[in-house]
C-alpha cells in the first residue's frame, strides 16, 4: 500500500490510499531493440464514442457573453490578475527532453509498448483539441474582450506545448501524429458556449487530478516509472489547474449558466457523463494503469472524489452529492478504509 498525498489544504482524515498492484502480468519487459530511423506519420486514431474530440462553438454568442458592455458580471480586476499569472509562463522551460526518453521507449516491449503508444496518441489528441479551441477563442474574442482573448491565447500556448511534448514522445516509438492533417480532416463536435464551459472546466480540473495522482504514485513507487514523461506531470498539471481556475472565473461571470434549474440539471448531467466517459475509457485500458502499478478502479475513484470536492462548490452538483453519499463514498470506504464521515463533513461544509 502506498499513500497518494492529498492537497495540503485537505485534512489527513480524507487521505485516500491507492492500492499498488502486484507486479502486473503485463510487466514492463526490459530489452533493447534497434530503433528505426524515421518516425512513421500517423494520421488519426480509431474513432469511437470515447475518442477525444475536437470542439467548435457559437463564436458570436461567445462574443456577446464576453462583451464588458453587455455583461456587467465580468470583473476586470480578476481577469487582469489571471492574465498576469498566465503571462508569467511558469512552465516555459519545463518541457525539455533528455536521452532517457528514447532509452526507456526502446526498453518497453510487448503489449505494454502498444498500450503506451495509445496513451501518447490519445493524450496528444486531447491536448491538441484544447489548443485548437482556445486558439480560436483567443482570435475571435480580441475585439470584445482583449484580456479574456489573451488568456485564451496563452492557454492555447500551454496546450500546444503539452501536445508537442506528447508527440515528441511518440517519436521515441518511431511514430508521430500528423497534427496538420488532424486539424483539417477530423470532425468537429458543436457545443453551445454553456456546454463548452461545463466540459472544459470539468476536463481541466479532472485532468489536474489525473496527472498529479499518477505523478505522486510514481514518485512513491519509482520501480513502476517505466517512461520519463511522468516526471513532468507535477508542473504540467499546474497548467491544467490554472486553466480550470480561469473557467471557474468565467462561469462565475455567467450566473445564468449555473443558477436556474435547467442549468443545474445540465451541469450535473455533464459532470456525470464526464466521469462515466473517463471510467469507461480507463476500464478499457486497465492494462496501462496496471503497467504503471495502479489499480484502475481505485485510481478513478480517487480522481472522482478529489475532483468532486472542487467541482461541487462550483457546479452545485446536488445530484452528485447524493450519488457520492450513497454509492461512491461507501464503496470507497469499503475498498480503502477512508473515513466516510470526515469526507462528508468536508463535502457538505
Ligand atoms: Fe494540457
Ligand atoms: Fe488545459
Amino acid at each position: 500500500m502506498a499513500l497518494v498525498e492529498p492537497m495540503p489544504s485537505l485534512s489527513a482524515a480524507i487521505r485516500p490510499s491507492i492500492r499498488i498492484r502486484k507486479p502486473p502480468s503485463l510487466a514492463v519487459r526490459m530489452s533493447s531493440t534497434a530503433a528505426s530511423a524515421t518516425p512513421a506519420k500517423k494520421q488519426a486514431i480509431k474513432e469511437s464514442l470515447l475518442t477525444p474530440r475536437f470542439y467548435t462553438t457559437d463564436f458570436e454568442e461567445m462574443e456577446r457573453l464576453f462583451s464588458t458592455e453587455i455583461n456587467k458580471n465580468l470583473k476586470e480586476e480578476e481577469f487582469d490578475s489571471l492574465l498576469q499569472e498566465f503571462k508569467t509562463d511558469y512552465n516555459q522551460k519545463h518541457f525539455v527532453r533528455n536521452s532517457e526518453f528514447k532509452e526507456a521507449a526502446d526498453k518497453l516491449q510487448g503489449p505494454l509498448r502498444q498500450i503506451f503508444v495509445e496513451f501518447l496518441e490519445r493524450s496528444c489528441t486531447a491536448e491538441f483539441s484544447g489548443f485548437l479551441l482556445y486558439k480560436e477563442l483567443g482570435r475571435r474574442l480580441k475585439k470584445t474582450n482583449p484580456v479574456v482573448a489573451e488568456i485564451f491565447s496563452l492557454m492555447s500556448r500551454d496546450e500546444a506545448r503539452h501536445a508537442g511534448f506528447l508527440n515528441k514522445g511518440l517519436s521515441d516509438f518511431n511514430l508521430a501524429l500528423d497534427l496538420g492533417f488532424l486539424t483539417k480532416a477530423r470532425k468537429y463536435t458543436f457545443f453551445k458556449p454553456k456546454f463548452i464551459f461545463y466540459a472544459t472546466y470539468l476536463s481541466e480540473k479532472i485532468g489536474y487530478w489525473r496527472y498529479i495522482t499518477i505523478y505522486r504514485h510514481l514518485k512513491a513507487n519509482p520501480e513502476y516509472s517505466c517512461y520519463p514523461i511522468f516526471k513532468y506531470f507535477e508542473n504540467w498539471c499546474q497548467d491544467e489547474n490554472r486553466h480550470g481556475d480561469f473557467f471557474s472565473a468565467l462561469m462565475k461571470a455567467q450566473p445564468q449558466f449555473l443558477n436556474d434549474w435547467k442549468a443545474k440539471l445540465w451541469a450535473r448531467f455533464f459532470c456525470l457523463s464526464v466521469y462515466v466517459t473517463m471510467y469507461l475509457n480507463d476500464c478499457q485500458r486497465s492494462a496501462f494503469y496496471e503497467g504503471i502499478g495502479l489499480d484502475t478502479k481505485e485510481f478513478d475513484m480517487h480522481v472522482i472524489i478529489e475532483a468532486s470536492i472542487v467541482l461541487i462548490s462550483s457546479l452545485h452538483c446536488v445530484l452528485l452529492c447524493i450519488l457520492m453519499h450513497f454509492i461512491i463514498i461507501p464503496q470507497f470506504h469499503i475498498w480503502t478504509g477512508t473515513n466516510h464521515r470526515d469526507l462528508l463533513i468536508i463535502l457538505f461544509n
